[in-house]
């Protein structure tokens, strides 16, 4: 890469806005090297979108092509309707005249432990759990299923084989509480529960049977859970199947059907500014289409890279980057099973040695914490074997941008800022690598096909660098169909605060030059390492404890982790004396209890009452200032109780 000024510091990083032009070894092995054609190419996208998108589907095999490119009954999208395919054999058949021998996956777990799958491994495989699901279970196309593993082969295999038949899978991650998996298996009706009855990680086994156990219970649609048993004690209970076993046998051909381009590939749950939980529901050929394009364009892939994407599948970023869009494009990929610095603070650089990694795809969050632990420990490592970065999750500071430039990529390699949702389904603001200078900070500019802008409350354009919402202004192939069972609910959400447009729920501003940087949500949504959480959600959680009178969570920056969660609580008068410090670990407890580990509140403050506005609204504008120990701010005039926010201290 090619600095355009010389001095080093973050500071001049930010004022001078520094940006970095690929560098001439990078453009000359690129896809996209050539930035006058791909701006022409961009230009033509901008104005015909749907013509871009369709050319683009070309590259998938389709049984039946499609009548017509794009349905739109606002705020209803169809894509490629009437066209026909198979989401497993476009990962896995196509490519196993030219690829079979080629490694698909190579799995390592925490200790070291590596497991590699090649292509034709992997489809046999699928095939064997598919024909076993048909047969044993009688899952059809339409069925839904529910995955509850840690990132394991098995789970990618269950995956594939799901959308082989035509079954909607929907992935909960390990790390959700029971009562979060009942609700998210009740929600999508699943009939069957792929599960693992430990995860690893961080040296300790994690007993998710327990979990699966109890949600399951609760759950009157569900026939069976597949168990994969690691742990060769694990004994069965009622309505668990052995996996193993239950794939024995099972013929590694499978004659798959075409499934309409619409029919659902998967749900996947994410938080909204409501207390419950919404089942993002995505398609197949233009979910496909669109994560397949941007992850040949954006990873600039070859057929000789080593891609490691380090989400766990239980997030979009797992469907889009680690599954669909690599395998897909018959990418090789590394899946580590474990926390990315144990045992040791180096241990992601290790791993990167080891197999060679040219791609690394990971979040801010991991970023800033490899960063406080050290620069010892990423130089102990060659790390000669990258060639491109990339950011997803949150806004990257200038200063984990230039480390991560600099100490990891070697400033040779450019790191792709990667802006998206799991309502998106794929990347829709990302620089092309051989062609977009990089502003340290800035997703840079919107993929072809996608029109995005800023504007302000009344929904016109801001100016160049004026902050205000983050808007897609054209459908496209990957967004997501509705929201599970409250299609109401996903036109309220996303389609009417503008006419016409897509909100995004994100601010942002677009500077001269038609780069974006984001800054974070303007809605009840915190986003804690790169993963979304509403502050309904916590707040119904506490309030489901029987001495919380009244709770309201804010989000309050977070050095490592982008944003933090406090919870403030009115405790509920009671007799016994109230220990702050004990009723606090309760708390904590108890939430992890509902939701999971993820939303567990950094802090609890105890007030005796809420600030509330005469009409009842909780102030939570003073309450993050609180929060972030500021001055409170601004007007509280409307307040009920003026300058009140009166803390319990213990
Ligand atoms: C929210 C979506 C997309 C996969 C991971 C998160 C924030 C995501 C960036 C980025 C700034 C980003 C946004 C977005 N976000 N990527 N590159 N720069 N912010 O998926 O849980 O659906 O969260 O993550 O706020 O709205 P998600």
């Amino acid at each position: 890469m090619e600095s355009k000024t010389n001095s080093g510091s973050i500071e001049t990083v930010i004022k001078e806005s520094r940006s970095f032009k690929p560098s001439t070894t990078f453009i000359a092995q690129a896809h996209i090297n050539d930035p006058a054609h791909y701006e022409r190419l961009w230009q033509a996208s901008q104005e015909n979108p749907e013509n871009f998108w369709e050319q683009q589907a070309l590259s998938l095999d389709w049984t039946e092509k499609w009548k017509r490119v794009h349905e739109w009954n606002e705020p209803f999208s169809k894509w490629f309707t009437g066209g026909k395919l198979n989401v497993s054999v476009n990962c896995l058949d196509r490519h196993l005249s030219r690829h079979g021998n080629k490694k698909a996956f190579i799995w390592e777990g925490e200790d070291g432990t590596v497991t590699t799958l090649t292509y034709r491994e992997l489809h046999q495989k699928v095939c064997q759990l598919a024909n076993a699901l048909e047969k044993k279970l009688g899952l059809k196309a339409g069925d839904t299923a529910s995955i509850y593993m840690p990132l394991i082969p098995e789970a990618i295999i269950a995956m594939l084989a799901c959308a082989r038949i035509g079954v909607a899978h929907s992935i909960v991650f390990a790390g959700f509480s029971s009562n979060s998996l009942r609700d998210r298996i009740l929600d999508a009706e699943c009939k069957v529960v792929f599960a693992a009855d430990v995860g690893y990680r961080r040296g300790q086994a994690l007993d998710l049977k327990k979990t699966v156990r109890e949600a399951v219970q609760e759950c009157p649609t569900v026939k069976a859970t597949l168990l994969l048993r690691r742990d060769k004690q694990t004994a069965l209970v009622s309505q668990e199947l052995d996996w193993n076993a239950f794939i024995e046998g099972q013929s590694s051909i499978h004659v798959p059907q075409s499934f309409d381009s619409e029919q659902p590939l998967f749900f996947l749950y994410t938080s909204g500014t409501t207390g419950k939980p919404k089942g993002i529901v995505h398609s197949s050929g233009g979910y496909l289409t669109g994560v397949t394009t941007t992850a040949k364009w954006i990873f600039d892939l070859k057929d000789s890279d080593i891609y490691w994407c380090t989400a766990d599948i239980g997030w979009i970023t797992g469907h889009s980057y680690v599954v669909y869009g690599l395998l897909a494009n018959a990418a090789t990929s590394v899946i580590y099973e474990g926390a990315p610095m144990h045992p040791h603070p180096g241990r992601i650089w290790e791993i990167i040695d080891k197999h060679k990694v040219t791609i690394l795809y990971t979040a801010p969050t991991a970023i800033r914490s490899f960063m406080r632990s050290g620069d010892e420990h990423p130089k102990r490592f060659q790390l000669d074997s990258l060639r491109l970065l990339g950011s997803v999750g949150e806004p990257i500071n200038p200063e984990a941008w230039m480390w991560y430039f600099e100490l990891i990529g070697k400033k040779k390699c450019p790191i792709v800022d990667t802006w998206w949702q799991t309502e998106t389904g794929s990347i829709l603001i990302s620089p092309i690598p051989g062609v977009t200078t990089l502003k340290p900070g800035s997703a840079t500019r919107p993929f072809p096909g996608i029109i995005v802008d800023v504007v302000n409350d009344e929904g016109h354009s801001c100016k160049p660098n004026e902050g205000g919402y983050l808007v897609i202004k054209n459908p496209w192939p990957s967004m997501l169909r509705t929201i599970h069972k409250d299609p109401e609910r996903f036109k309220e959400q996303y389609w009417s605060k503008f006419k016409g447009v897509y909100f995004t729920g994100d601010g942002a501003h677009k500077d001269e030059q038609g780069y974006f940087w984001i800054k974070g949500r303007v809605d009840d949504v915190i986003n804690v390492s790169g993963h979304r959480l509403g502050t309904m959600e916590i707040e119904s959680a506490l309030v489901s404890h029987p001495r919380v009178a009244e709770a309201a969570v804010v989000g309050r920056p977070d050095e490592l982790k982008g944003q933090g969660i406090v919870a403030f609580v009115t405790p509920r008068d009671s007799r016994e004396k109230l220990d702050i410090h004990s009723l606090s670990r309760e708390l904590k407890a108890h939430v992890v209890n509902e939701i999971g580990a993820l939303a567990r509140p950094d802090e609890i403050k105890f007030t005796k009452t809420l600030p509330k506005t005469r009409s009842g609204k909780i102030m939570r504008r003073l309450l993050k200032d609180l929060a972030a120990g500021k001055q409170v701010s601004g007007d509280t005039t409307t307040l009920e109780n003026p300058g009140l926010v009166e803390l319990i201290e213990s």
